[in-house]
């Protein structure tokens, strides 16, 4: 084969065959084949398309390059969750012991924060001690223990998609459905999974900014996923303005266990219970999302899921006191308020921006290197149909540097202001 003629005929709207793309994936893992031939074929796809079918092989390709999971040590159903990706995001935190509490394994690779979103490793880390580093006979034996662990990616998973990732990242081929979706579904193959639960952002904050593509999104990441006999299934859900009240890392956590609590705010709880009904239903445990509704609340009310929280932190090496007495997670030596610019009611958050301002106070990562302060962060005193005097508190930042100047500036620019009532927005969309 010839790659010259796979990338012409992909330029020119012809289905590839599954050997053409299996051997594009095996030539370029090897390094047989040049990054610009790489290009002009991200290229051709991003104009072109994909089939299904092609999108599929192209998935089990590169879940194929490198380490696969292999789970089936563990007794159960695994399912998986995955999002996109959005701004005080610690959805995961809440719904891995309310499905563990079901009895449900859930064997979770996570990765940290790069840029506006946060990875779930590094909020976990705010419990001091809190160890993600582990093989997979240790991973195997947390999940069959308690129904929940939570593990570093494995540096190996999927080269494949790390290489084309990079050039697509440089090429301005990274916002093309087809290859998000294989992209994505590649770790999730490699991860092991049996099942998975995607939670589809939109909006300000997320990927996919319109409704539209992220619809097109999940349908063609549930196809690939289908296909591949893995249970799939997505929600589409809105990303306009942060989840829950507080981004940052220890502020995330504190926020994930009220939620646990049944003290935590209407987004985050719905959210969370709906991601976790449907990780229910495919885990085996419900015949439909309302049955799967019905076991999540109880274990939520009645306390099994705060306890899972608990165990679960202290089997990886993490303190859990801070989950009974919430004061002994790190906290900030200074509370900033940011002052509203405007009057009026919340028409519009550019969640991207929040999540920015809190990676400058220290919350986040702007290079792979940088080291986090678990501690610093923004609590959201305002969010979409809230109304707000000038001068009035709109956030505040959780901070232990000086130079804060320019980031409440951002926050307040995050916001928009309209003189008539604004309607809080819908939380969830669609699911597929
Ligand atoms: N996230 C991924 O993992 N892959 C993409 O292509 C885009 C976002």
């Amino acid at each position: 084969m010839r790659m010259v003629d796979i990338i012409s005929r992909k330029r020119d709207g012809f289905e590839l065959s599954e050997e053409e793309i299996t051997w594009f994936i095996q030539a370029y893992s090897k390094g047989d084949i040049p990054d610009y031939q790489a290009s002009a074929f991200a290229m051709a796809v991003f104009f072109q398309g994909m089939t299904q079918q092609e999108a599929a092989a192209l998935t089990i390709e590169m879940a194929g390059s490198g380490d696969q999971l292999d789970l089936s040590a563990i007794d159960g159903i695994k399912v998986d969750k995955h999002s996109t990706g959005g701004v005080g995001d610690k959805t995961t935190l809440i719904l891995g012991p309310l499905v563990a509490a079901l009895d449900i394994p859930v064997a979770k690779m996570s990765g940290r924060g790069l840029g506006h979103t946060g990875g779930t490793i590094d909020k976990l880390e705010a419990f001091e001690g809190f160890r993600t580093e582990m093989d997979q006979e240790e991973f195997v034996h947390l999940v069959n223990k308690n129904k929940l662990a939570v593990a570093g990616q494995s540096g190996n998973l999927t080269p494949a998609d790390k290489k084309l990732y990079s050039l697509r990242d440089v090429t301005g081929t990274v916002n093309s459905i087809p290859l998000i979706a294989s992209s994505v579904m590649s770790k999730k193959i490699a991860a092991g999974a049996d099942a998975i639960v995607l939670d589809v952002k939109t909006g300000s904050g997320a990927f996919m900014e319109h409704l539209e593509e992220a619809k097109k999104l999940a349908r063609a990441m549930v196809d690939i996923g289908n296909s591949l006999n893995r249970r799939t299934m997505a929600v589409i859900s809105n990303m306009d303005q942060p989840l829950g009240y507080f981004v940052g890392n220890a502020l995330e956590v504190k926020e994930a266990v009220d939620t646990l609590r049944g003290n935590g705010p209407e987004d985050l709880h719905e959210l969370s219970v709906t991601l976790a009904s449907h990780m229910a239903v495919l885990g085996g445990k419900a015949s439909d999302e309302q049955e799967g509704r019905r076991l999540v609340e109880n274990v939520l009310n009645d306390g099994t899921a705060l306890e899972k929280m608990k165990q679960f932190v202290k089997s990886q090496g993490g303190d859990s006191a801070p989950v009974d007495n919430p004061d002994l997670f790190p906290s900030a030596q200074k509370q900033v308020e940011v002052p509203a610019a405007d009057s009026g009611y919340v028409s519009r958050m550019q969640a991207a921006r929040i999540g920015q301002a809190a990676m400058m106070l220290g919350a986040g990562r702007a290079a792979k290197d940088d080291v986090i302060d678990y501690a610093a962060g923004i609590e959201l005193k305002a969010k979409i149909g809230d109304y707000v005097a000038e001068g009035e508190t709109l956030a505040v930042m959780h901070v232990n540097q000086d130079d804060i100047k320019a980031v409440s500036d951002m926050i307040q620019q995050a916001y928009s202001f309209s003189p008539s009532e604004v309607e809080k927005p819908e939380l969830i969309y669609d699911s597929i």
